[in-house]
């Protein structure tokens, strides 16, 4: 197949920083009109990978399906477009893409004018291109996070040259403002509050797939938070990956106290807010979280690793002892706090002493949840160098261990909510037992109980009566939370 190359990614150009300004773009779509006409009654499907960035942007990819007049669906068989969205942040994740994209090639075969997409953080990544160009033939469009406003374009010659076009930028990034964005659910909702990071932690790609930190105006996320309350939502959690270090960049004095603040204001019921960075934790974010009612009791804190050595040559910025320091601050200030993590286990040359304290840090934080990763190497990270002999096997053991300190703490946490009442917001059906809803309490502890459908979208008062690691069953009462 003959191919247009707009653009392809290099590693180089993604890790380069500038002091440019950030550009900020007001993007009207412009949808060819043969385009147009040929989405009449087709159908398109989208499946996501990833973090919350990427659920946005899939968010973002269908309203523009839907404004050019594409069809959703679920049912990946009877599509003519599909779009993979990619997360690069471990193999697994890129494993499970390849899985997919090597299915793909049955629709290939049945409908020659179908679109098969790639895009996301993997296609950032230079080899993941040359893989996909050279062995996928049934993939035809491949665009980056930075080009998704293209996507117009970039069908339309797909399918009427039938091209394989290829548009992936490697560049600090801009902020684009006003696409369409069809959401997911219908009252909880992210906002993204900023793009990119620039902390370049040295195991880690999203630097490199994301571009530069680049936050929104204050003015737009309110406006956006706004509409979202105009529509009746009930909550809404603001995004980045480093969420707490909202507004170093704009240089108008915004910081994320003062944005988490006049959010509050707006009166959303529910605020919640991720990824925060222990490095960019202060004393005013934590006054602004305890004061509000509004603003959850919910602090996704990663801590990655509790040796101070390997959190050096991770490139966090913080030493435990300075970890331990903030969450008791946080636990001082915000009483009914709950606390959540990431934990990487085998990070290069990790010793047993240095797992060690990591479990010994995990005794300390009581965390209420956590996800923990085995280290996976990223090319073209420094950590991907750094030299490392110690056995997949030991690695294996040790986050065995770690799961298991881990899931000791979260059921000890979770025996605390037995007894007491708790405003749940209903999510819908529980997924194991349709006779049950199941909802999120303002800590983000899952509940399960009977109630009526029609309390699906509202915040209601449970007594929980029982818990498990993962989750708590609850029954509903009419009493307000205490
Ligand atoms: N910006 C967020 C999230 C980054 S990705 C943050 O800074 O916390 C989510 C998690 O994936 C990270 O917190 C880290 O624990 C994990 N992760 C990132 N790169 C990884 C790698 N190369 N191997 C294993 N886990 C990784
Ligand atoms: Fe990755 Fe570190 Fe940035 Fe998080 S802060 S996205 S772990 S580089
Ligand atoms: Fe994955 Fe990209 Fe998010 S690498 S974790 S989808 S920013």
């Amino acid at each position: 197949m003959k191919e247009s190359i707009h653009d392809i990614p290099s590693l180089e150009v993604a890790k380069k920083r500038t002091r440019n300004p950030i550009i900020i773009r007001h993007e009207t779509l412009e949808i060819p009109y043969r385009l147009r006409e040929y989405a009449k009654g087709k159908r398109y499907f989208v499946r996501t990978y990833g973090c919350q960035a990427n659920v946005v942007d899939s968010e973002t990819i269908s309203g523009i399906l839907d404004e050019i007049g594409f069809v959703s669906s679920q049912d990946v068989e009877n599509s003519d477009v599909i779009i993979l969205n990619t997360c690069a942040v471990r193999e697994n994740a890129e494993d499970k893409v390849f899985g997919e994209v090597g299915s793909l090639k049955r629709i290939r075969d049945l409908n020659k004018k179908a679109v098969i997409a790639v895009c996301g953080c993997m296609v950032q990544e230079p080899h993941i291109v040359e893989a996909l160009r050279k062995k996928y033939p049934q993939v035809n469009l491949l665009f980056g996070t930075h080009n998704i406003a293209h996507l117009p374009s970039l069908l339309d010659e797909a399918i009427f040259e039938e091209k394989r076009v290829i548009d992936i930028t490697s560049c600090e990034g801009e902020v684009i403002e006003d696409l369409p964005l069809k959401r997911q659910e219908e009252f909880k909702a992210f906002v993204n509050i900023m793009y990119g990071c620039d902390k370049f932690c040295t195991y880690c790609i999203v630097p490199y797939t994301r571009g530069k930190q680049r936050s929104r105006t204050k003015d737009a996320i309110l406006k956006e938070v706004q509409d979202l309350l105009n529509r009746g939502y009930q909550e809404v959690t603001l995004l980045g990956q480093n969420v707490n270090a909202y507004g170093k960049d704009l240089k108008d004095g915004e910081s994320f106290a003062s944005l988490l603040e006049d959010v509050a204001k707006l009166g959303v019921p529910r605020i919640r807010f991720t990824t925060s960075h222990p490095w960019d934790f202060n004393d005013d974010m934590i006054h602004v979280i305890a004061k509000y009612k509004n603003i959850m009791p919910f602090i996704h804190l990663p801590l990655q690793s509790g040796s101070n050595e390997i959190l050096k040559r991770m490139g966090r910025r913080y030493t435990i002892e300075s970890y331990l320091e903030l969450v008791d601050k946080l636990r001082k200030e915000i009483p009914d706090l709950a606390l959540s993590t990431d934990i990487i286990v085998g990070f290069p040359n990790e010793s047993d002493e240095d797992f060690e304290a990591t479990l010994s840090a995990v005794r300390k934080c009581h965390y209420d949840s956590a996800f923990t990763f085995i280290y996976s190497p990223r090319v073209g990270t420094p950590a991907a160098k750094m030299e490392d002999p110690i056995s997949r096997e030991t690695k294996g053991k040790r986050f065995n261990r770690l799961v298991e300190a881990l899931e000791e703490s979260i059921s000890a946490k979770a025996k605390e909510y037995v007894g007491k009442v708790y405003d749940v917001l209903v999510d819908g059906v529980s997924k194991k037992d349709e006779s049950m809803l199941s909802g999120y309490t303002e800590q983000n502890k899952l509940v399960n109980f009977k109630g009526d459908i029609s309390y699906v979208g509202k915040i209601v008062p449970v007594k929980i009566i029982e818990s498990h690691t993962y989750s708590l069953i609850g029954e509903m009462v009419d009493e307000k939370r205490d």
